[in-house]
Order: C-alpha cells, then structure tokens, then sequence
C-alpha cells in the first residue's frame, strides 16, 4: 500500500493530522467501521475528501479488527481532486466516476454517506437542476436500495442550515425545531428547498420502510480540501491574501456566522451515521463566536501577519446578495446531549491551519 504521508505531500499531512484528530475524538466509536463496507457519494468534493482520508487513516493504521472497503463515487462536476489518482492504486478503495441521479447500481455496503450535491454558492446556482435532483432523486435511489437491501445500517443524509433561510433574531441559535424562513422561488432555492423536500422523503422513508437514514444539517465547514477556487468566503479570503490583495468584501460586511472546522464537523457527521436515530435531524456546527464577515476579513489577514486591508465593492452579479441570510448560528444541544458532540479547535486554530494548507495548494485556476 502506498503510504501517502510519507509522500512528500503536504497537503496529504494535513488530511491526515484532521483524521488523527477524527479518530481521538470518535475514540471506541471507530471499532464499529470494523470490517465494513461504505458508499461515499460526493466523494471528491470537500467533506467525501476528508471522510476518505480518515477511512484511509483507520486503515493505514490497523486501528480496526478488520479492514474497511470504500466506494467512493463522484461524477466530478467540480473537477478532479489530486488524491484520486493515489487512491485508485490503494487497496481497499474503489474510485468511480458515478452521477448519483442515474446510476442505481450499487455496490453491497453496510454505510451510505450521501453528500453528493455541490455546497457552494456560486455553484450550485450554475447547475440548479442537477442540485435540485441530487437531493432528490439521488436520495430516492439509495433509499430505494436500501429498502430492499437490509444489509445497509445506516445513511446519512447531507442536509444544510440554509434550510432555515433567514431566521429572525429570536430564532438565532437556531434549533432543529425551527421551521425557516425560506423563498421557494428565489435563486438560491434550487439548493434549500431540495434539501428541505429531502429531509421530508428520508423522515418518510424510515417511517414507512424503517430506513435506517439519519440526516445532518452542517453549518459553515471549513479547512483543508475546501479549494481555494471555491468561492465560499473563507477560501475567498484567502484566495486574496495569497495574491498579495486586499480582501474584497462584496457586501456590507455586517452578516455574521458560526465556522466549524473540518475535523469536528466530519466527528459530527460520523456520530449520527452511527447513532440509532433514525429520521431525526441534527445541527452540527459551532455555536460561538458569531463572527461578522468584516471581522472575518480582518482576521484572516492578522493571521497571514500581510499589510492588507479590506476595501468594498459590488459584485457583478445581482443576485449575488439575495435572500443570503443575515445572521446563522447553530444551537447545538441535541447533538451534545444525544451524541455526546463537543467541537475542539477554535476558530483562530482553524484559519491558521486552513491558511498554512492554502499556502501550499493554492492552484486558482481549479474548477
Ligand atoms: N461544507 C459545508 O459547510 C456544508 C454546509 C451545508 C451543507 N453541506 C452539504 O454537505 C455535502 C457535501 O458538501 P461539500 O462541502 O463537500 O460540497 P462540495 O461542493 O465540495 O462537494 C460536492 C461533491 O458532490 C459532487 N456531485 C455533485 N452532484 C453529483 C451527482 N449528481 N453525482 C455524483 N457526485 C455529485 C461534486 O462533484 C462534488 O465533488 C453537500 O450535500 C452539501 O450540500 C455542506
């Protein structure tokens, strides 16, 4: 097996020092992967990445009684991570380009992480249709699979806080009880309402055909493996930093949100795939500090130690703006009291991280 930390790769070290941190804090939880066989979906996009990393760790490291087997499918709408090509020779993976809408032909697996739906903004507004349907009909076929295939224990479904639209002030933490504030018309709808309708088909499947399926509502992840081309606003950031810019804010710099870094967030994530809850939500996120963008901005550059600034301007697309929410901020307490969840690294911890991983894969003209 090809060892990928001792690969030169940085930005390989970085995965795994997430996935050390993954393991320590899923502690005698890891032993239930022992052995099993898991589906990845959106398997190259930010999160499938770290979660193959940690699968990879669990592996490398003989932490299990028996070997894991992933199946990592991806139809690469936002390009082709540098680790496929390592991971096609690795034993145990299965890479395959597979568009979760039309392809039902599933392997035998014990696991489903459904995170196949592109997160970023700017990008799912390119391709609303195929967001819409893979958090649809996606959804339906490994429901459906798994309806008829007893031997699946668990999915995950990936839903997201935009579900809550633009929550008012009494709302914010946000519950899970909250029921939203949200356009179904509006441009970012293709993404908050197919989530919210697939929420309501996995709370139906598992009453109707006891579907063993889970769903997490994440909020604002963040770090290594988040592309720096990807237009969410802490690689935006840093995107202008590594140019030597000031940051461009393309608002007025007063809405707020909570940041969880990649390896609490993924700890999360794993809770609820192997909790017993099935057809609950949870949040998972971080609930302090709610930071506003101008103080993000402001951060990010006191930890580059540059001598930028941030300046204004108005983005070139009108739509930029609309119905983003004003404030987002997570109450977490179903996930601590029923998962045991606590996050670990602050937010200063994580930008600098994420920063040191940026300055070494920093490649602009990525998908
Ligand atoms: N990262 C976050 O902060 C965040 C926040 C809220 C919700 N989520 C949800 O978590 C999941 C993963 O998020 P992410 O940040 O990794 O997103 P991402 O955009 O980085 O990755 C999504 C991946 O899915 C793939 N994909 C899209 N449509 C597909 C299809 N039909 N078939 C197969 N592959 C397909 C893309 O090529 C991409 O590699 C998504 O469902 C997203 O909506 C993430």
């Amino acid at each position: 097996m090809e060892n990928l930390v001792e690969s030169n790769n940085l930005a390989d070290n970085e995965l795994i020092k997430n996935s050390e941190l993954i393991v320590l804090g899923l502690d005698k939880l890891n032993s239930k992967f022992s052995g099993k066989k898991i589906l990845i979906t959106g398997a190259a996009g930010f999160l499938g990445t770290q979660f193959i990393y940690y699968f990879y760790y669990l592996n490398k490291n003989n932490i299990l009684d028996d070997p894991i087997e992933v199946y990592a499918w991806d139809n690469f709408i936002r390009g082709y991570p540098d680790w496929v090509k390592k991971f096609n020779n690795i034993n145990g993976f299965h890479i395959e380009k597979k568009d979760i809408i039309n392809d039902s032909n599933f392997p035998e697996v014990n696991f489903i992480i459904h995170a196949a739906s592109i997160a970023s903004p700017i990008f799912y507004r390119k391709y609303p249709i195929e967001t819409i349907f893979s958090n649809i009909t996606g959804l339906k076929n490994i429901l459906d699979y798994s309806v008829n295939n007893r031997i699946v224990e668990s999915i995950l479904f990936f839903s997201t806080s935009e579900i809550y639209g633009d929550p008012d002030n009494k709302n914010i933490p946000t519950k899970e009880t909250y029921r939203g504030n949200v356009s179904c018309t509006g441009p970012r709808a293709c993404y908050d309402e197919s989530k919210r309708l697939g929420e309501t088909i996995c709370v139906n499947y598992s009453k109707q055909f006891d579907v063993p399926v889970k769903i997490a509502r994440p909020f604002n992840n963040y770090g290594p493996a988040l592309k720096i081309t990807d237009r969410r606003v802490i690689p935006d950031f840093f995107r202008n930093i590594i140019n030597n810019e000031n940051i461009v804010l393309l608002s007025d710099g007063k809405a707020t949100r909570t940041f969880c870094y990649i390896s609490d967030a993924i700890e999360g994530y794993l809770r609820i795939l192997l909790s017993n809850f099935n057809g609950e939500s949870f949040n998972i996120g971080n609930e302090s500090p709610e930071i506003s963008m101008l103080e993000l901005a402001r951060l990010s550059i006191k930890i580059s130690k540059k001598p930028l600034k941030v300046v204004y301007n108005k983005s070139s697309d009108k739509e930029y703006l609309s119905d983003n929410p004003q404030r987002r901020c997570p109450n977490i307490d179903k996930a601590k009291t029923l998962l045991n969840y606590k996050t670990k690294i602050n937010l200063e911890d994580g930008l600098i991280r994420t920063y040191e991983y940026y300055l070494r894969n920093n490649k602009t003209k990525e998908l």
